[in-house]
Formats: structure tokens, sequence, C-alpha cells
């Protein structure tokens, strides 16, 4: 019951904005017509429907692998020297949805105390693909000998049928068992099941749009997917990987399977069911305890995440349909007019030549006004970061003057996936017919590092936007084989027509605006309805149906039609749809079935190492649609094609939580939403929400209005504000980077990681902490100026000081407090027990870095605090001069300790006390008595600059009152 609703919600919200939008989001209901102004022929919209597939889970009458599979007994076992070996014997063939292996060998490591790995895989690996570690790392054993009573997790296990348990040694409670399943293990289907505790509280498993917790009825399909933000649907990345907080024990434990393979993860009540579709069983256990320990454990075996420079923690803006170089030009000048700090200009793909990667268009772009923008903006400390695509366009061959040297030369060096039959795979991407760089092949990343090179003699960028790498193709199959001779060729839907969508609560909260184009939108909502029932019967027609394809195959099987159909979020559910297709091959011969959810990843990996080439010492910097588990070594990454409506503003916050597990804390959204069109109200609470993010980003989709923050004055009051208040907070984010980057502790924490003895915060998503000290309460719908949150231990054991009036707050633990929150104001706490270093905010982060530092102390309730700051030039790969300063409160007097050898050389302004008892009767700073102001148990000291003139931590000082 609970899984039909899942799924019918899901379709009500993505349908409606597919529409809306018009934008490529997803094949399911686009329409063959062409935009007006292009004269090209078009990709055949026949070519981009896949074969109809009832996903299993839809389909009431399909076979239950746990109900009819028999399983495995074990025949043979030893112990080893730090874990078991097993012979595993297939009890009955099946065969369910692949032909079932009969023998297979079990290997449990105990790879550490918090680490234990479970490895299954076939006896005869002839047709198996196991992911190998060049591409992915692999936990190992730390070391061939282990001492068993050191475990903090045990694996135990029934002969026959094999099943096994993985307990928490202190405790024997048992966090994963199989017990009553069969191991189901075929060639295009594997089975496990775990039971669950009731009431469980599971996170992770990605990624998707949704609530932070996976509540029983969700369906996770971890198949990477160019979809425009489908709340439910599998989307870009891939990330096999949960957490399971368990409030009776209050402990946690994480699971991971490391598969590049299709998967669907469905968690019921008291169960979860994962699948995929090749591949091994290769499961690693986390033992935690403690949530933040088992997002640190598994990020250290996945890759830690890379370190980011500093200037990315500044403000971005970027759109799809800055059509010229003067109009870019006049959008980072209008910035300035009205004093909005701007970091970054992106461009979309409107700077290139007709879509083509590496290149630019002579006109609208031309190249000498293109280098002169970027020394201006360059002399301005501004940054600029493009967009590349993953495909490549195909030229003309019957044109000479259609030729393109990133294809000749990848080409030559055959650097491009191909057909099973040795031909290029060619599908069909914004530029028309296109082939696929294959990572996999070893010339191709001397090929792209070449690509990237050439291009920066001309475009001197400063960092890079990866898109399209599910990697996306707008038709099924090759399609572009017998085709590519009309090259170019237009995408077949409408690339960026007007939406006419607007937020929820436009008409009454923008009612100005909304009475001005009022009769617009209902003249374009009547069009919008008769396409939107068009589309829906070129659904109903689509071709074949699963039976007539999805049959049983030997060897690799059937990799085009899996026996079992995961539910895939594409018109038809084919796998090929709106991606390249499975059965593309890569250099090595792999197929794109079992590594299509690495493309992304490895794409990402080759551009950062082509980056690093060309500046060896500059964090390379980069933001990447599609990910898996380790992208975060390489990238960051923002949430997609979102839209401009409120319920997709709330859900960034349990999609940045999730990234945070993954190991991707560098993450944020389109502000004010991607497609559709925003308001001023959306953006404004947009704006001030994404300012704590990590990434903050402002995007949107081509034709829809503009959303720059100056478009409204409203918007330009949050921006400035929140803006302000993210750049003063600089060094405390970039203090959390460095976190990220060595411990790969996630910079944004959900409440229940803060608090994880209160079963209350489970699931509580709305709400955020940035670090360990602040936490953010943003509106998150319209028409609203006041807004709910909790603040866990108020009173008891915590105290919140509100950030702009620095008072502590009288709230209540468990209670739901009601803020005022107008427009323009986003509720921010300092939790006590805190020390945050701050930074005076400049224009630019170049700016903001030579201002001088303060501090602020938020007092607990037994008059401690304590805080750390991490400096270097923000940019250096190889560090060889850093600096870490911590802070300690207590008994009436603040402590600071330095060391390293970064010259942080502004001094120190201020320092603001929160939480003072009672007026001291005289403060001092490293042994002088100074001047101080006290109000409302705020303790102010100002003017420390003449003592701080080294530099603000160069000595260590001592402040008492
Ligand atoms: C899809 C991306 O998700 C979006 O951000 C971008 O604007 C379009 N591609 C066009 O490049």
């Amino acid at each position: 019951m609970q899984l039909k609703r899942a799924f019918f919600q899901a379709f009500a919200w993505s349908s409606l904005f597919d529409l809306v939008s018009g934008a490529p989001v997803s094949s399911k209901n686009s329409s063959s017509s062409q935009t007006s102004a292009s004269a090209l022929p078009s990709v055949a919209d026949w070519a981009t429907w896949g074969v109809a597939q009832v996903p299993n889970v839809l389909n009431a009458t399909a076979a239950d692998a746990n109900s009819l599979a028999k399983g495995y007994r074990v025949v043979k076992s030893h112990y080893t020297q730090n874990g078991l070996e097993a012979k595993l014997k297939l009890i009955n063939e099946t065969n369910i949805y692949g032909y079932d292996f009969d023998s297979l060998t079990l290997k449990v490591e105990y790879q550490s105390d918090n680490r234990l790995n479970v490895h299954i895989e076939p006896t005869d690996l002839s047709d198996v693909y196991v992911l190998p570690e060049h591409l992915a790392f692999k936990p190992k054993a730390e070391s061939e000998f282990y001492s068993f009573s050191n475990a903090d997790l045990v694996f135990t296990y029934e002969k026959d049928p094999f099943t096994f348990t993985i307990l928490r040694a202190s405790s024997g409670e048992e966090l994963f068992s199989t017990a009553g399943n069969p191991l189901v293990f075929s060639n295009q289907f594997i089975q496990l099941n775990t039971s669950l505790p009731l009431n469980h509280t599971i996170t992770g498993l990605g990624e998707s749009i949704h609530g932070f917790v996976q509540e029983p009825g969700s369906v996770k399909t971890l198949f990477a997917n160019d979809a425009g933000d489908p709340i439910d649907g599998n989307i870009y990345g891939t990330h096999p990987f949960y957490i399971d907080q368990r409030y009776d024990t209050n402990t946690t434990h994480g699971v991971y399977w490391r598969t590049s393979a299709a998967q669907e993860v469905i968690i019921e009540e008291e169960a979860l069911t994962w699948r995929a579709l090749s591949g091994v069983v290769d499961l690693y256990f986390f033992s935690g305890p403690t949530v933040k320990e088992v997002i640190s454990q598994y990020v250290h075996e996945i890759g830690l995440p890379g370190f980011q420079p500093y200037w990315s923690l500044g403000y971005h803006q970027c759109r799809w349909g800055y059509s010229t170089i003067q109009e870019l030009d006049e959008v980072v000048k209008t910035f300035k007019k009205f004093e909005i700090p701007l970091e970054t200009i992106w461009s979309d793909i409107d700077y290139m030549d007709s879509y083509k990667d590496f290149t630019t268009d002579p006109h609208r772009y031309p190249a000498k006004e293109f280098k002169k923008f970027l020394d201006t903006i360059h002399d301005d400390h501004q940054h600029y970061v493009p967009i590349v695509d993953a495909a490549i366009y195909v030229p003309n061959p019957n044109n000479a003057s259609d030729n393109y040297t990133v294809f000749e030369s990848g080409n030559s060096s055959e650097t491009f996936l191909r057909n099973p039959d040795g031909s290029l795979y060619i599908g069909a991407v914004w530029p028309g017919y296109t082939v696929f760089p294959d990572f996999f092949a070893n010339s191709t990343q001397e090929w792209w590092t070449e690509s990237f090179a050439e291009w920066y003699k001309t475009i001197e960028f400063d960092g890079i936007w990866l898109d399209m790498n599910e990697v996306s193709s707008f038709c099924v199959g090759s399609c572009g084989s017998e085709n590519y001779t009309q090259n170019p060729v237009h995408p077949p839907f409408v690339v960026g027509s007007s939406p006419t969508s607007y937020p929820e609560g436009f008409s009454k909260s923008n009612k100005t605006e909304y009475h001005s184009i009022e009769s617009s939108i209902s003249a374009s909502s009547a069009s919008v309805a008769k396409t939107a029932s068009s589309s829906s019967t070129a659904t109903s027609t689509s071709s074949a149906t699963l039976d007539s394809k999805n049959t049983l195959e030997t060897g690799v099987g059937n990799i085009n039609y899996p026996p079992y159909a995961i539910y895939n979020w594409q018109g038809n559910y084919d796998i090929a749809t709106h991606d390249v297709s499975p059965n593309a091959t890569h250099a090595d011969g792999t197929l794109e079935y079992d590594v299509h959810n690495l493309y992304g990843y490895t794409q990402t990996n080759a551009t950062y190492n082509a980056l690093l080439e060309i500046q060896p010492n500059k964090r390379p910097f980069i933001i990447t649609r599609s990910t898996f588990a380790g992208s975060g070594q390489w990238a960051g990454h923002w949430g997609g094609d979102n839209n401009a409506d409120w319920q997709w503003m709330y859900f960034s916050i349990p999609q940045a939580l999730s990234f945070g597990i993954f190991g991707i804390p560098f993450f944020g959204v389109d502000t004010c939403g991607f497609n559709g069109n925003s308001d001023s109200e959306l953006c404004s609470r947009w704006t001030q929400l994404s300012s704590f993010f990590p990434f903050y980003r402002n995007h949107n989709v081509l034709g829809a209005i503009s959303q720059e923050p100056y478009v409204w004055s409203d918007v330009t009051e949050a921006a400035k504000t929140s803006i302000g208040i993210r750049y003063s907070l600089l060094p405390y984010y970039y203090t959390l980077l460095q976190e990220a980057h060595t411990t790969g502790l996630p910079i944004l924490r959900a409440l229940s990681w803060q608090f994880p003895e209160d079963r209350s915060l489970r699931a509580a998503d709305r709400q955020f902490f940035v670090g360990d000290a602040l936490i953010v309460t943003p509106v998150l719908e319209p028409l609203v100026d006041t807004v709910k949150g909790v603040f866990p231990g108020s009173g008891e054991t915590e105290v919140y000081y509100d950030w702009y009036t620095q008072e502590a707050q009288d709230f209540e633990a468990g209670f739901n407090e009601t803020l005022d929150a107008p427009l323009g104001h986003i509720p921010l706490h300092v939790r006590g027990g805190h020390i945050l270093p701050l930074q005076e905010p400049g224009y630019t982060i170049h700016d903001s870095r030579k201002n001088p530092f303060s501090l602020i102390v938020a007092l607990d309730l037994d008059g401690y605090a304590s805080g750390k700051l991490y400096l270097d030039d923000g940019e250096s790969v190889n560090i060889t001069e850093s600096l870490y300063v911590d802070f300690i409160a207590e008994g009436h007097s603040l402590t600071s300790a330095a060391y390293g050898n970064f010259n942080a050389s502004q001094p120190l302004a201020n320092i603001t006390i929160l939480g003072v008892d009672s007026k001291p009767s005289n403060v001092t700073f490293l042994g002088e008595e100074i001047d101080f102001s006290f109000a409302n148990n705020t303790l102010l000291v100002t003017d420390l600059e003449d003592y701080t003139t080294g530099g603000a931590f160069a000595e260590e000082f001592v402040l008492t009152w």
C-alpha cells in the first residue's frame, strides 16, 4: 500500500514539471517538434523510445525470487587468519531472472576492528564482471592476521541453506541477517535480504529526490539516469551504501555493496531487499558506532573528498541562456552595480560552437572578446567555469567544413565507445549525432588532457562543470550509425521553450508580477494542456512488451532487456532510454551494462587528472552531475534539474545530507530552481537557504525568466544579507572543508547525527547543522512569516543563541518552536559550546581574505566553548604552509594556540562572547586591561588590531573577563 503511494506521488510531480518546463529532462514527455528557430533535421522521435518494460516492482504477477529460489548450501569451509572461506553449492536450479551459478566461493575478511567484508563470487568467473580495484577503491584488510577478540563485528552463518548474520560483538545485536531468505545468485540477478528492526531508520542509497529517511515502501533504483529530479525516481548518481541508525541501542552501522551494477533496493517494515543485475557480492560492514564514525569509516574507504579551493566557497552565478559574451559581461557588471558579491560566473552550453565541446561560438562568443572578458574578471579576482558535456560531436563526412579535430584525434587514437561489432557507438546529444569517450581505453586520458590543454590556451577557465555524464544519449542504441551523415541534427524535443509554470503561491505573494503577466500565463497554460494530452498518447502507443524481449540468456545474459526489469525512471522504463545502451562496449571488452554507473565517475577522474596536468599545483575545481562512491575525491556535485517550486527547495536539504553520507560534501542545488519560472518570494527564501550550502550557485533553464538576485529587490536584499553572513563565516567553512577532506565528515549535518539519542529527530530534514556550531531553520513554504524549528536539548543540556541578536534563546527541549521569519530573514542559531572564526566580508573571496578576523565565542551552560581554524593559501595541491589554531574558553578565559607555518597576516579585530553571566569588572587581552562593552549577556571587545599587528594568531593569546 505504502509502496503504491510512493509511486503515485512520484509520477504526479514529475510529469507535471517535465511538461510545463519543456526542458529536456526526460524523453518520457518529450515532443518531437523542434524549436521554430532551428532549420536542422531532427533525431527521429521513434528513435528515442525504448522497448516497453513492466518494472518488476509494478508487476503483480512477477515471480518472487525469495519464495521460489532454493538457495545454496555450504559444502566446504575453513577459517583463515583473518576470517573464513567456504564453497557454496546451489541446492536446486530455479533460474528465475537469470541462470543460477552452480558453485560459489565465499570469503569473509575481518578487515579491521570496525570493518568486515563478505565477498561471494561464482567459482567460475568466466562470464562474471568483477569490479577491478583500479576503478573503485577496494577496502583492504589491515593485516593478514586478525586478532578476532578486537572485532566490533562478528560473522556467523548457517550451512544448509546458507544464510549469514552480522552481529555487533559488544551486544550480540543482529545488524544484518539473511536468515530465512535464500541467496539468489545468477548471471543477471543477485538478491540478498536482511531483516530490519521495526521502526528502523535507514538513510543513504542514492541518488534520488526524497526525504532524508528511507521509510518502508521506498524503492530505490540505483542506475545513473538523466532525469529532471523526479521525486523517488533514479537520477544521476549511484551510491550503494546505507546507514542503519538504531535508537534502541544508540548504535549505528553502515553497509556498502561495492558494485557498479544496476541495482534496486526495497525497504519494507522489517526487511531490506537488495538486487543487482550483474557482478558479485562484495559487502562491507562498518561498525560505527556513531553515525559520524560510520560516515567517516565509509568515506575513508571509498576515497576522502578532494580539497576544494577557497574561492569555491564564493557565490556562483549561472544560467542556460547567456547567449553572448556581452550578456555574460553584463551580468558580472550588474552584480557589481548592485553590490552583490559574485565570485564565479558560469557558462552553460551557450558559449559553444554548435554545442561542440572545446569550441567557442565565433559570433556570439568571439575569441578576442572572450579573452578580454576573462582577463577582466581574473584581474578582479573573480572566476569562470564553463560546462563540458560528455558526448563528442561526429562531423559530417560529406561536409568538409564540418571538420572537428577533437573528434578526429579521439577517433584516430580509438578513444570512443563501440558497438559489439567494433563500429563506433553513435548516439545523440545537443550537437546532433555523437560518440562517447571511453575512459577505460588507454589512450583516452591523454586525448582528454590534450583537449583541455589546447582549449585552455584560449579559454582560461578556473574550473570545469561536467554535465550529461550518466552517460546521457537522447536516442536508444547507436541511432547515429546510419544517420550521422545528416549531422548536425536537432535533439528530438523542444529545447528551451518558455516555461509557463510559477511557484506555488505566486499569484498571492508576487501579486504585482502575477497581474502583469496573468493573461499570458492563462494563454500558455491552455497550450500546455494540449501538449500534455498529445504526449500521453505517444506514451501509450510505444512498441513491444516485456515478455517478448526479456528472455533468459546464458553467459553475460540478455543485457539489453534483462529478465528482471528495474524501475528505471524513463519513458517505457527501458534501461537504454535516454542513456547509452547496455551493449556499448569499452576498449577492454567491458560492456556498458556492467559499468554504466561508473561513466561519470571515470570521466570525473580523467578530468581531474587533466586539470592537474594543466596547472599542477592548483586544486582542480570540478562540479559533476553523475557520481559514484568515491567521486568526491575529485569533484563536488549539484543536485541536477530541480524545479522552481517549494518542494524542491525542501528536497535540497535531504539531498545535501545524503551527499554528505556519500563522501561528496561539496554540494549545492540550482538555487531558485532550474525548470520553470521562479518568483521573488521563492528565490528570496532559496537564496538564503543555499547560502549555507557548501556549493552556492543560482542556475536555471533556457527560456525561463531571469532569476539573478538583482532581478527582484527582495532577492537583492536577501542575497546581500545572506552572502554577508556566509562570507563572514568563510574561515569556519574553510575549516570544515579541510576537516571533510581529512576525515570524511560532512559539512552539513543532520540533527539526528548531532543528537543521536533523540529518536524524535530521526527524520528531521527541514533544519540542518553547518559543522557542529550552527543550526539553520529555513522557511520552506510560501506566504508565511514564521517557521517552526526544534532545538534539541534546549534548557536542559544546551543553549542556542540567535545569530542576529546574539541573545540566548528561551527554547524548550522537544518543543516545536515558532520563529519569526519575515521575507529576507533566515533564522540562524549558534549552539553554545562552540567558537566560530570569522573574517570581515569583502566583494570577492580574495578581498575577504585580506580583512581582519574576529571570533564569536558561544558559551555553553557551563561557561565552556571550543573551536578551531585551519588556513593555508587556499589553492595549493601540495600544501607546504598551513596554520591550525585551537580555541578554548573556560573559567572566564579564552586562549588560542596555533601551530603551523602559514602566515595569516590579517589582524584580529573583535571578540564577541555570548552567554556571559554578568558584567565583568575588567577584561584583559595578552595581559593588558582593555575596553569592552557588555549588554544582554554579551561581552564585546573591539580594536584588537593594535595587539595583533603581526597577524591574528601569530602569537598565542589569552583573553580574560
Ligand atoms: C542539463 C543540466 O542538468 C543543466 O544544468 C544544463 O543547464 C543543461 N543540461 C544544458 O546544458
